[in-house]
């Protein structure tokens, strides 16, 4: 019997393909009209490598390399390649790597969040094109964890994050220290001239001890930690640092994990529900983190379909006590939480906020993992709930005349004694206006005075800055001034602090009030009463309105037209509005 089954049906060739059933080497043949053809076709290219039949038996597991020159926050990619394609090898499965846009917040112009969604549809767009039962997305540096995730819920194939892992800290003659809190923290104090160029240039050399992401609890830090949260990642994945065994042990164990991934079929829907992104509000606002992630999140959520409700995090937030003690919020950097036991420590302490029910990447629920967690142990890092760092969340919601569509403010990170402030508005047209005056001995400003920048929101620079952290004007930071109240529709680094009110919605290039804004005019930031406003009349609005119609920027073409036509607000994660799922399934946190 050698052309018939038993039941007297022919047996399958080694070139039929089974549709959409089809598994490892078989998966999305390329379109040549003869499915067979397409796959004898690459089962002979890929042979060309070496690869045996047995091999291409195999679940195939993509992995996204976003090595780069450019990017010493991915300098470690080579060997976490290495160590994934073990842990693939060693669960019966067949590792395949493969490049993706790699993004760094320092190498890219006009800004790393320009660039973000691009990469989200070219992780999306390479996932679905290429045969794989499932994939291990390699990321790190601020944007790409996003965009990693954003693709690959959109492309709907098994996934599973791996972070990169925090660089180490340096020193300073005798002084610990970490990008990139205290990079700007040094920058402030040369600009003060409280150091000279001598020491700015030795610190230089000692802000980034390593490979790795920033040291502190900044957007890439952050993102590790919620991805970890929404349960897209092995338990204990986010924080070892990216020179150490553990992360490579990490590598190992998402690699064999995937393979899993791949014989069960876990998609990311199954683990990104309404469930896994409340937990991950949670532990966005426990950690004291950036103030991007919450822009990253709705995104994320938003390819599936998962609104995000401001005034529900601005709830939950009152009731969520920042736990971490880490730069920016408190002391520590990355390496001293992953010593203090990481994730699995934090969520031990959040249980009573958290929906245990939710899966994770493991097959199994948070709760289950966090059951087989290793035992809690004396240390400083991670509080208790009845010792928080800071007693509510560390993100508040504000919303008044100058922000229909909300604005944000990390509270955790800002000066008690500006919270609760009323002050003359000094306004800067754009970024150019801000960089042309700000230190311009001629300013006229005062350090009660409150700092206005327009249009570096989503559309206006394009791409949403993190311009927002404005310099103190020199002359004041001279004299002794460490913080302002500054008002932007754009973003900060999670790295910064100060009382600095961001994503001002909508933002002032569409026309959102924030650009009638004029020198001269009072605003009250009230923090208790969640306040930004204006305190300018609405018929005065309305004539300033009148008298300088603005319209959308748009550009010629390329990417840029692209982005400008279809680019969504803050509140909606900055994603291109088709990227979107087309249905809203659920809205969170639930009332
Ligand atoms: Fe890459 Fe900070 S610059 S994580």
């Amino acid at each position: 019997m050698t052309d018939e089954t038993k039941h007297g049906k022919p047996a399958p060739g080694p070139f039929d393909s089974a549709g959409a059933a089809a598994r490892g080497v078989a998966r999305g043949l390329t379109n040549y009209g003869d499915t067979g053809f397409s796959l004898f076709l690459r089962k002979a290219f890929i042979k060309g490598a070496g690869y045996t039949d047995d091999a291409l038996s195999r679940p195939i597991i993509g992995i996204v390399n976003t090595g780069s020159s450019y990017n010493p926050c991915h300098g470690n990619a080579p060997q976490l390649i290495e160590a994934v394609k073990r842990g693939v090898m060693l669960a019966g499965g067949l590792p395949m790597d493969f490049p993706t846009i790699s993004v760094h917040e320092s190498f890219s112009q006009p800004t790393s969040m320009y660039l973000r969604n691009l990469m989200s549809m070219d992780t999306e767009e390479m996932i679905r094109a290429q045969p794989m039962d499932a994939v291990v997305l390699i990321g790190g540096c601020d944007k790409t964890v996003p965009a990693q995730l954003m693709g690959a819920a959109s492309a709907g194939v098994p996934a599973i994050q791996l972070v990169t892992g925090s660089m180490l800290t340096g020193s300073h003659r005798g002084e610990r220290v970490g990008a990139c809190t205290d990079c700007r923290r040094y920058w402030g104090r040369y600009r003060a001239e409280e150091i000279d160029a001598e020491e700015i240039a030795d610190v230089n050399n000692q802000l980034v001890a390593s490979v790795g992401t920033c040291s502190v609890m900044g957007t890439a830090s952050t993102m590790a930690c919620i991805t970890e949260a929404l349960g897209m990642m092995v338990a204990g994945g986010a924080s070892a640092p990216a020179v150490t065994a553990d992360r490579v042990r990490v590598a190992e164990k998402t690699g064999a994990t995937a393979v899993a991934m791949a014989a069960s079929r876990l998609t990311p829907d199954r683990i990104l529900t309404g469930k896994s992104i409340e937990n991950a509000l949670r532990v966005l606002l426990a950690i004291g983190g950036s103030t991007n992630g919450i822009v990253h999140l709705t995104a994320i959520a938003g390819r599936l379909g998962i609104d995000i409700d401001l005034a529900g995090l601005d709830r939950i937030s009152r009731e969520t006590p920042v736990l971490v003690d880490l730069k920016p919020s408190g002391q520590h950097y990355m390496e001293d939480f992953h010593h203090a036991g990481g994730m699995p420590a934090l969520l031990r302490e959040l249980r009573p906020y958290l929906h245990l029910d939710a899966l994770t990447v493991s097959g199994r629920t948070l709760g289950e993992e966090l059951d087989d967690a290793p035992p809690a142990f004396a240390q400083d890092v991670i509080r208790t709930a009845a010792s928080p760092i800071y007693p509510v969340g560390g993100l508040a919601v504000l919303r008044g005349n100058l922000a229909p569509g909300g604005a944000i403010i990390k509270q955790s990170a800002a000066n008690a004694a500006l919270m609760e402030h009323e002050g003359r508005a000094v306004v800067f047209e754009d970024a150019e206006d801000m960089a042309k005056r700000i230190d311009d001995e001629a300013l006229d400003v005062a350090a009660e005075d409150i700092l206005v920048l327009k249009r570096i929101g989503p559309t206006g620079a394009p791409g949403m800055p993190e311009a927002g952290y404005m310099p103190i004007p020199k002359k004041l930071a001279r004299a002794g001034v460490k913080d302002m109240v500054r008002i932007s529709d754009g973003r900060m680094s999670g790295t910064a602090a100060g009382t600095i009110v961001l994503h001002v919605t909508p933002e002032a290039a569409i026309g959102g009030p924030l650009a009638y804004v004029r020198n001269g005019d009072r605003i009250r930031l009230s923090v208790a009463r969640r306040e930004i406003a204006l305190l300018v009349d609405d018929a005065e609005l309305a004539r300033r309105a009148e008298a300088q119609p603005i319209s959308r920027p748009v550009a010629e073409r390329g990417y840029r037209k692209l982005f400008l036509q279809t680019v969504t607000q803050a509140d909606q994660g900055v994603d291109f509005d088709f990227l979107r799922a087309g249905v809203t399934r659920d809205t969170v946190p639930k009332k």
